[in-house]
């Protein structure tokens, strides 16, 4: 059982890296943000309620992606591990999630965050605006509030998983491949 957070700032390649993991290590893709879109795509009142905060840069209720993840994993309950893209994203959804998790005789092994300055950040959100649909890429300001959300309610998680020794931080500006193979070098440690 190997149970990942990849964490890190909108655009910092939490997706990108996490398709390569799912290919090597056989692991669940736990992405809150690709949940949320599903239901929007699906049109739930859910979705609808999620797409007005998710448009302006906004974090969603902790409750709202809480209650996704504790569907998600006892949905799984033989995965090889879960890898968690996106989430948590505040204090308290990171103490859920150590609950939640704990409820299963399960917990996390590694917080890998994937270090990007703003000024990459924007460069490649905007780059993928231009064909990802993605409403909340297509101009400078929503990027700079997700930023924004992240320094103020997300960045504070890397403390409490700090605090448990399980924080690792690594370089992510540089070539894919070569990220990735940090990755896998705290994975196999
Ligand atoms: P979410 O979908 O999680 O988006 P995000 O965190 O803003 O991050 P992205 O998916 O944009 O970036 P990424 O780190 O996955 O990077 P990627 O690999 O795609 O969340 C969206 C919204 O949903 C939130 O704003 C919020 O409203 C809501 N939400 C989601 N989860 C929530 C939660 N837990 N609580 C509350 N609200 C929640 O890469 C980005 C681009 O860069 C791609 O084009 C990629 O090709 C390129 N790239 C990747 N790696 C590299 C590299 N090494 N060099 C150059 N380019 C690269
Ligand atoms: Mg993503």
């Amino acid at each position: 059982m190997l149970n990942l957070i990849l964490f890190g700032p909108p655009g910092a390649g939490k997706g990108t890296q996490s398709s390569k993991l799912i290919d090597k290590y056989g692991l669940i893709h736990l992405s809150t943000g690709d949940l949320l879109r599903a239901e929007i795509n699906a049109g739930t009142s859910l979705g609808l309620e999620a797409k007005k905060l998710m448009d302006q840069g906004i974090l969603v209720p902790d409750s709202v992606v809480i209650g996704m993840i504790e569907n998600k994993l006892n949905e799984n309950k033989t995965a090889a591990g879960f890898i968690f893209d996106g989430f948590p994203r505040t204090v308290a959804q990171a103490e859920a999630l150590d609950q939640l998790l704990a409820g299963h005789h399960l917990s996390i092994h590694h917080m890998i965050a994937l270090e990007v300055n703003e000024e990459e950040l924007t460069e490649r959100l905007l780059e993928r605006g231009k064909s990802s649909g993605r409403p909340d890429d297509q101009n400078e300001d929503l990027i700079r509030k997700r930023v924004q959300e992240y320094t103020e309610k997300t960045a504070p998680v890397a403390k409490h998983y700090e605090s448990q020794g399980k924080f690792q931080g690594i370089n992510g500006i540089g070539e894919i491949e070569i990220i990735f193979s940090q990755i896998e070098a705290i994975i196999q440690r």
